[in-house]
């Protein structure tokens, strides 16, 4: 077997902690602002533009308008209507109405992952209730099961990330 010198072993493992670190750099900035890169990257993607037909053709048979806004900078959770597009990232998530037209919910450390609180909040009041009885009873509703896997998700990736950076570093 070939001696592989000390210096490449320690260039090489320095070099593959570096993009480690820079990959999780990547993952830290996603969702927090609507800007290019952190646009691109997030944890979760929601897509919730079928959701007004869904409501129109169930039972209760409302119609759906007002449910969206095309208003891209509309506050958040404030019942403004809902948007195309959500996504999270570890600090914030970002409502987007158009791929590149949205704004990110204020910081949080972390921000849980929440999506059916987020859209309940998002729709107008009116559609609360309705909201609440066609989407049927499951993970996806479970906010506090969700928020506890992601706020434990935050806290592995924030030490890996520390670790990655001490491992680069020494
Ligand atoms: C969201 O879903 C709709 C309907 O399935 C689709 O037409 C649209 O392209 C999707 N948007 C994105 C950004 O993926
Ligand atoms: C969009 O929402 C912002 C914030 O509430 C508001 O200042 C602005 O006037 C709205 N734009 C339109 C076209 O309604
Ligand atoms: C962030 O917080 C400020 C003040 O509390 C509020 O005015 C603003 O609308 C919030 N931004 C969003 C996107 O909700």
């Amino acid at each position: 077997m070939p001696i592989i010198p000390g210096e490449v072993c320690i260039g090489s493992a320095t070099f593959f902690s570096f993009v480690a670190v820079l990959l999780l750099i990547f993952t830290h900035v996603g969702q927090l602002n609507t800007s290019t890169i952190p646009r691109g990257i997030s944890m979760v993607k929601m897509n919730v533009s079928g959701f007004g037909d869904a409501l129109s053709q169930s039972h209760a048979g409302d119609s759906a308008a007002g449910l969206y806004t095309t208003n891209a900078t509309a506050p958040l959770e404030e019942g403004d209507g809902l948007r195309q597009i959500y996504a999270w990232g570890f600090y914030s998530h970002c409502a987007y109405v158009a791929p590149e037209q949205g704004i990110c919910s204020n910081k949080s450390q972390p921000n849980l992952f929440q999506p059916f609180d987020t859209m309940v909040a998002d729709a107008p009041a009116k559609f609360h209730t309705v909201t609440q009885f066609i989407v049927p009873n499951s993970g996806f509703t479970d906010s506090s099961f969700l928020g506890s896997l992601s706020r434990g998700a935050y806290w592995l990736c924030f030490i890996g990330s520390i670790l990655a950076a001490l491992a680069m570093i020494l």
